[in-house]
């Protein structure tokens, strides 16, 4: 166990990682990454992930030129904008990283009913009335917060990795070629693999600035 300044260090160490060595990842090892991404906590402990971990290289072929046709097809609409000089090649951050990947993860939420909102009702009580879980996609949240301690297991392992968003637009096309299906969604896609260079640091706002700190003192 890490002190908490030597946590906080190793924290700060991660990276979003983009480009990858040929050297393939065991699956011994993606084993312990997924053991730690479902390590996470969940509404009333639902769990409500699922993942898809994608180490056959035609499969992520597949997925990148799923991604790569979408993006194109994206791009050709925004280049007859008058924002296609500030779009630029963007899109390619979609699916670059999955191409360099030796692994690539989707992970998958679903949603449950709503407890509190159907012990309400049972109550005879009106739900609307209460502020309950599915108003802030608490299996959404539970599923992101097992991506992060994939993130971290993956970055203990000396991994590279990267969370991106960008695949979705390829949604349709993953979705079919993994068999995801209602109740699960995809959950954008993870890049893994062993990382070459250094990725960047990229800055944070300070914490000051995101903190609101309720102390003793201020009541
Ligand atoms: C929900 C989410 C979506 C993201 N989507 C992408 C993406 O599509 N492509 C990409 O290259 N990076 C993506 N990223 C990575 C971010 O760009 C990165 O986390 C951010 O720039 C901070 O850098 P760091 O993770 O190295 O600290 C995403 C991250 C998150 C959490």
């Amino acid at each position: 166990m890490k002190p908490g300044p030597e946590m906080l260090e190793w924290l700060r160490s991660r990276r979003s990682v983009r480009t990858f060595s040929a050297e393939p990842v065991p699956r011994e090892v993606m084993e312990r990454v997924m053991e730690g991404a479902i390590t996470a906590p969940s509404n009333t402990n639902r769990q409500p992930w699922k993942f898809a971990v994608v180490r056959d290289a035609a499969m992520r072929s597949r997925i990148v030129n799923a991604v790569s046709t979408r993006v194109a097809e994206m791009k050709a609409i925004i280049q007859n904008s008058r924002h296609a000089e500030s779009y630029g090649d963007y899109g390619d951050f979609f699916f670059e990283p999955l191409g360099a990947a030796q692994v690539i993860v989707i992970p998958q939420y679903r949603e449950y009913p709503d407890l509190i909102a159907n012990l309400i009702e049972s109550g005879g009580g009106d739900p609307k009335q209460f502020t309950t879980a599915s108003s802030m996609q608490a299996e959404l949240c539970s599923t992101s917060m097992a991506i992060m301690s994939l993130l971290l297991q993956a970055h203990a392992e000396g991994l590279g990795a990267c969370m991106m968003a960008g695949p979705i637009v390829a949604k349709t096309e993953i979705q079919t070629l993994l068999g995801i299906a209602e109740p699960w969604r995809m959950v954008g896609a993870i890049a893994i693999g062993w990382p070459i260079g250094d990725a960047p640091a990229r800055g944070r706002k300070p914490v000051d600035r995101v903190v609101q700190w309720i102390d003793e003192e201020t009541r």
